[in-house]
């Protein structure tokens, strides 16, 4: 490929004509030696240097982006903020998009990446790859919620649900943690609704193998490295 292609498929914050600058000016080196021409040609293995920092190549890109409330996950939707305002422009892809939408009150884990095979594989239906959320209800959790979200629920306009499991939380009566396996249109809501109750504080946790660690504050992301991309598609 070109090396002014290689350069901005990997930082979408530059331009070819940006690169071809930056060529000029002596920024780029290939192999160690400054780069003069903006289409010589590379390949996925060269060490490519931008003022001597190494772009690595990647043919996909995987961040785990702890969403704060008020952000939308789709393209921009009146005045709200969206989570493509939280990717800084280092991690910027074009393609890039949330795999499996969180809504706008809802906080945590929502994975944004540009491979759609991935996407495809942890949100088939077939594919059951668990989410936890932990959720705090408007009045106390009952006991008998576990048993009912284990039988498969009937939420509202007759959809039933895939068995889930809930957990109370040792420190507040109001709370607990869901581990859904499917993910229907604001279901956790739905499923609250569907016993009487009301979610008045949602986040996602973990989805898969891969949760959310303690020091990610919200509106932060992580690339997530292609090891650890299988622990997303783990049960
Ligand atoms: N369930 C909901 O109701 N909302 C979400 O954002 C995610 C799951």
């Amino acid at each position: 490929m070109r090396l002014d292609k290689y350069i901005s498929s990997q930082r979408t914050d530059l331009s070819r004509a940006d690169v071809k600058k930056l060529i000029r000016a002596g920024r780029v080196a290939v192999g160690g030696k400054t780069a003069s021409d903006a289409g010589a040609q590379v390949a996925e293995e060269d060490e490519v240097t931008l003022d001597g920092e190494a772009i690595a190549y990647k043919e996909h890109i995987y961040i785990m982006l702890n969403k704060p409330a008020g952000y939308v996950c789709s393209a921009r939707e009146g005045s709200s903020p969206t989570v493509y305002d939280l990717v800084p422009p280092e991690l910027k892809r074009r393609g890039l998009f949330p795999a499996g939408r969180l809504d706008k009150d809802t906080e945590g884990f929502v994975l944004m990446t540009d491979d759609g095979q991935l996407a495809h594989d942890m949100l088939a239906p077939g594919k059951h790859v668990p989410k936890r959320y932990f959720v705090r209800l408007a009045g106390p959790y009952k006991d008998e919620y576990a048993k009912r979200f284990a039988a498969g629920i009937e939420i509202d306009g007759g959809e039933v649900c895939l068995p889930a499991e809930a957990f109370p939380d040792p420190n507040d009566p109001c709370a607990f943690t869901l581990i859904l396996h499917e993910g229907k249109f604001h279901q956790v809501k739905r499923m609250a609704r569907a016993v009487g109750n009301e979610v008045v504080y949602l986040r996602r946790e973990a989805i898969g193998n891969l949760v959310i660690p303690p020091d990610l504050a919200l509106g932060e992301c992580l690339e997530i490295m292609h090891k650890d991309v299988e622990k997303l598609l783990t049960k």
